[in-house]
This record gives structure tokens, sequence and C-alpha cells, in this order.
């Protein structure tokens, strides 16, 4: 589909998400994300992404004769407050979310948000040993490009089959060519998503 008609339809996607939730997080679910939270949020605005990432994922295990997301850990890394894990509790079955973030303000405010099935983790992702989490690791830009490709080169070698999503990730071209990974799905010049598999070797 030409570039235009799809920047068209983010627009309109990204407006009616907004809406939903301004209506969702205005009334009974309120809770879902604090009242400071304007719905114009980044997090709102990037969820359309987030969930067209996640739709691909799903697709993707299931072409190769997966189970889907219930056999997977979901890792935000950086996962600041919380948020994006709240709304991923709400909407999808992982198997476990788990958060890791540096800053230890941050951990605590997410902590006391109580998210079911979720796991914070007050650790530098640089040094955090990622063995035994089988999953999907979400990057909503978190930290500087060269860093983050040391934090999926660590990944690489500890998960035996790990999926990214780099949502508004700068130089996720370089990313993927450095990497040589396996895309799943890549809408880089629109909307900045990037979904890749490292335990193809390619
Ligand atoms: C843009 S926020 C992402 C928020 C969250 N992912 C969400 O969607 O709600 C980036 C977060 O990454 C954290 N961060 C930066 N470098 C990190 C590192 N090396 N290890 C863990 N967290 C890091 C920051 O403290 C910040 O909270």
């Amino acid at each position: 589909m030409p570039d235009c008609f799809l920047k068209i339809y983010y627009n309109y996607e990204k407006k009616i998400v907004n809406a939903i939730f301004q209506l969702l997080f205005k009334s009974k679910h309120s809770s879902l994300l604090s009242n400071r939270v304007n719905v114009h949020d980044y997090v709102v605005v990037s969820l359309p992404k987030l969930f067209r990432a996640i739709g691909a994922v799903k697709r993707y295990i299931k072409q190769r004769g997966g189970e889907g997301l219930s056999d997977l850990v979901f890792v935000d890394i950086g996962s600041g407050l919380g948020h994006t894990l709240q709304i991923i509790s709400k909407v999808y079955n992982f198997k476990k979310l788990v958060g890791i973030e540096i800053d230890r303000n941050l951990c605590l405010a997410s902590v006391k948000k109580n998210i079911p099935n979720s796991l914070i983790i007050e650790s530098d992702a640089l040094t955090f040993n990622f063995n035994g989490y089988h999953g999907l690791f979400y990057f909503y830009n978190p930290m500087p490009t060269s860093i983050l490709v040391s934090v999926i080169h660590k990944i690489q070698k500890q998960v035996e089959t790990p999926i990214f999503i780099l949502i508004n990730c700068k130089d996720c071209i370089e990313i993927v060519e450095s990497l040589r990974g396996n895309i799943i799905y890549f809408d880089n010049e629109i909307s900045n998503v990037l979904v890749f598999d490292l335990s193809l070797r390619v």
C-alpha cells in the first residue's frame, strides 16, 4: 500500500485508540492509568503500534505451529512507571509480565500499581541476566542506540528464542543490519516499529 495511505490510516488508528482510551480512563477503568497521565501521553500514542507489533508476533508464532502468547514472558526493558505493563496486563494473556527498570523511584512507583502477574526488577538491563526469560522483549526508546545494541546482543546470548519489539527507537535500520535479524514486521518510515526474531540465525 502506498505510504501516503498508510500515513492516513495510522493517523486515524491513533485517533480512534486515543478516543477509546479517553472514554475508558475517564469512566470505570480510570485506575488503569493514573489520573496524572494524559491520554495523549506517549504510552497511549504508541499503543496502536504496540498492538500491531504484538499482532504480528502472534501470527508469526501461529505460522510456526506455536501456542501463542501464553507461552511467552513479556519483558519491558526500561519499564518506567509501568504504564505499558499495566495496559498489557488488561489486554493480553502473557505467561508473565516483567519490567526491568534502572531507576529505583520508578520501580517503587510501578510496584505500587500491583499490576497482575507482574514482576518489576530494579536493574540495569546491561548487567541483568536474562537466562530463562523465554519471551518478547519490548523497547520503547529506553536508551542510546549503542547501549540498546549491547543489550540486544546480551539477550541474544542468554536467551534461546528471543523476539524483540522496538518502537520509536532511533537507527532501527542500522540495528537490523548489524544484527542481521530475522524481521517479522518492519515499519520504520511511517511509525517506527520493528519486530524481529533472533532465534533464527540468518
Ligand atoms: C521512555 S521510558 C519507557 C517507559 C516504558 N517502557 C513504558 O512503555 O511505559 C524509558 C525508561 O528506560 C529506563 N532505562 C534507561 N536505561 C536503562 C537501562 N540501562 N536499564 C534499565 N532501564 C533503563 C529509564 O529509566 C526510563 O524509565
